[in-house]
């Protein structure tokens, strides 16, 4: 398997050395062998090439069979350019691989109960949701968008446009998630308002006709964000456009008490899936041994189960091995508790090294 490796800014770097670890051991383990190259993106690739997505690092991408990424962005680069600030080589890359599809698991780990933002009983109900996301589309990307003076004001302005193959192929992607897991499908968005989504709940109910065994639902997203935090246990699978994702998968990752242990993956048709961690670049703690490399190292299981079906025991190993390793004790600070064992970034990776 060949992975293009890009580390990115802040702690992108140090959580992806550890993942890249946990790779080689596990790899050792089960007696397959990995090639890995590196490629810059975002606001490392700026200072070295002065954009955020070489044309080597998309070249490098199709031509792997997986992408792993750590983070971009950072206040350096926060005054620049906004055609080329660091986000835009992530947005570039989802954009040139067509990675239409985001998944972003947030489940609570037992051993991080204590972490979760929320009330204990709410908590005893358990968390364990997918967000499904739509990538490649709405007002990310859509068109006219600018900002531009009209009667003498500034007016900004983005075009939330979906058409509707790319509803129905994120909907698909929702239904068979849904199908895997508890065969409950909620699509969120705001119909009340927005024709956009009068379009994308119509598509959406369309598709639900070849899903039968799955139950489908219709939220609006302020409800959906409300009942996110009020009683998450009611949600398997959340699929929804892309604005909307971005902001429901932040609450639900950051309500299971620790963004630094949820993994992703994007996925789209022909093109290798990209797979990174949720968080960000963290350019506070950036180079202090501080960060969580779980996240990045749950995303390596990640990138090899989706990948090739017959990696799928190495993911289990790893996935095993951090449990194990949260079970033993060992914290980051962000999920510090009373009488832990404190670990920085690289004696986190020792641990599940070890685990392994
Ligand atoms: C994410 C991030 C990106 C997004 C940024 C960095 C462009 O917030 O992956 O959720 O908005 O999609
Ligand atoms: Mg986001």
């Amino acid at each position: 398997m060949k992975i293009c490796v890009m580390p990115g800014d802040g702690i992108g770097r140090e959580i992806v050395a550890q993942a890249l670890r946990v790779l080689d051991k596990v790899g050792a383990k089960f007696g397959k062998k990995f090639e890995t190259e590196e490629a810059l993106i975002g606001g490392s690739a700026i200072d070295a090439t002065g954009g955020p997505l070489p044309e080597a690092t998309v070249k490098l991408c199709k031509a792997s069979d997986a992408v792993l990424l750590g983070a971009v962005g950072g206040p350096k680069w926060d005054t620049i350019d906004p055609s080329i600030r660091p986000e835009r080589g992530l947005l570039g890359i989802r954009k040139e691989l067509g990675l239409f599809a985001n998944l972003r698991p947030a489940s609570l780990f037992p051993e991080l109960k204590h972490a979760c933002y929320l009330r204990s009983d709410i908590v005893a109900k358990g968390i364990d949701l997918l967000v499904v996301r739509e990538l490649t589309g709405g007002a990310y990307f859509g068109t006219p968008k600018g900002v531009e003076v009209r009667d003498g004001e500034r007016v900004g302005f983005n075009n939330m446009i979906y058409s509707e193959h790319e509803i129905r192929r994120i909907a698909k992607v929702g239904f068979e998630a849904a199908r895997k897991r508890r065969k409950q499908l909620c699509s969120v968005d705001k119909a009340n308002v927005l024709d956009v989504s009068r379009l994308w709940r119509e598509v959406v109910i369309e598709v639900s006709k070849d899903y039968p065994d799955v139950e489908l639902s219709h939220m609006y997203v302020d409800n959906a964000a409300m009942q996110l935090v009020r009683d998450p246990s009611q949600f398997d699978v959340i699929v929804t456009e892309n604005l909307f994702g971005d902001i429901l998968s932040d609450e639900a990752s950051v309500i299971t008490g620790s963004i630094g242990m949820l993994p992703s993956a994007s996925l789209g048709e022909g093109n290798p899936g990209l797979f990174e961690p949720i968080h960000g670049s963290a350019p506070d703690i950036a180079g202090q041994n501080k960060a969580n490399p779980l996240a990045t190292i749950l995303s390596v299981a990640m990138l090899l189960r989706f990948t090739d079906d017959t990696m799928t025991p190495l993911a289990v190993a790893i996935e095993g091995a951090v449990q194990k390793t949260l079970s033993q004790g060992y914290r980051t600070g962000d999920i510090r508790e009373d009488g832990c064992k404190l670990v920085g970034c690289v004696e986190m990776a020792d641990a599940v090294l070890a685990n392994l």
